[in-house]
């Protein structure tokens, strides 16, 4: 049945506003072509309801959650019904969230570190990897990090995957020794586990956050996009 809530009211009045961000028209996606993705990324208990209604005023195909997002914001995305329930919702966890935040919002589908998912979006399937948190910057289980090692050990073994979605931004550069495994005092460097796993798989697209930034680079045929607040693109 139709929701005549006034945020549905709202969508319908103002169905025709543009409400995509910039990608580039050169772009080549064999498989995840003409896919229409809402990202949320870094919301940090700040996600703005008039930006979420303005990204979604048409209904994407997938709905990607990068982490560091809270409680509040998920709130607000679920009880706005901003996207239809059965629009794929994928998440993986930023080095801020709580490990049982998505547990309450049982629509969410929490990507396993270390392993690929298929996932089936308008008729085609796609294969699927997320990395959780960022580098290991302090020394606490509080945080959700990684050293560069195990960003290596979690993403090495895997095959080539059309998508991989990851908190952290990647680091190209292998670190020196005594960084490989220890802590890393910038929380931004990056980790090299996916920078390794880009150079050596190439996967379609990489989304990461983290960065509060929005940015996008081609490093060989990947191409990686740095997602921050409220997204949204068609690929
Ligand atoms: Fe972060």
């Amino acid at each position: 049945m139709k929701d005549f809530s006034l945020i549905e009211l709202l969508k319908d009045f103002g169905r025709k506003r543009v409400n995509e961000d910039p990608y580039p028209e050169a772009a080549e996606h064999p498989v995840l072509h003409d896919l229409d993705i809402l990202v949320l990324a870094d919301t940090h208990h700040a996600i703005p309801a008039e930006l979420l209604y303005q990204k979604t005023q048409t209904d994407p195909d997938l709905v990607l959650i990068l982490g560091d997002v809270n409680f509040a914001d998920l709130q607000t995305f679920f009880n706005g019904n901003f996207v239809p329930r059965e629009t794929p919702i994928y998440a993986i966890f930023g080095n801020h969230d709580p490990k049982d935040l998505f547990s309450f919002f049982p629509r969410i589908h929490v990507l396993e570190e270390g392993r690929v998912e298929e996932i089936s979006v308008k008729g085609k399937t796609i294969t699927m990897t997320g990395l959780y948190g960022s580098i290991r910057y302090k020394n606490t289980d509080h945080y959700i990090l990684h050293s560069h090692k195990e960003s290596v050990d979690l993403l090495d073994p895997l095959p080539k995957v059309d998508l991989l979605i990851t908190h952290s931004n990647p680091e190209f550069e292998k670190p020196e020794d005594n960084q490989y495994e220890d802590i890393c005092q910038d929380a931004h460097c990056g980790l090299y586990g996916i920078g390794k796993y880009i150079d050596d798989k190439q996967p379609e697209l990489v989304l990461h956050g983290h960065l509060h930034k929005q940015f996008i680079h081609k490093r060989k045929d990947t191409y990686v996009r740095c997602c921050y607040m409220v997204e949204r693109f068609r690929i």
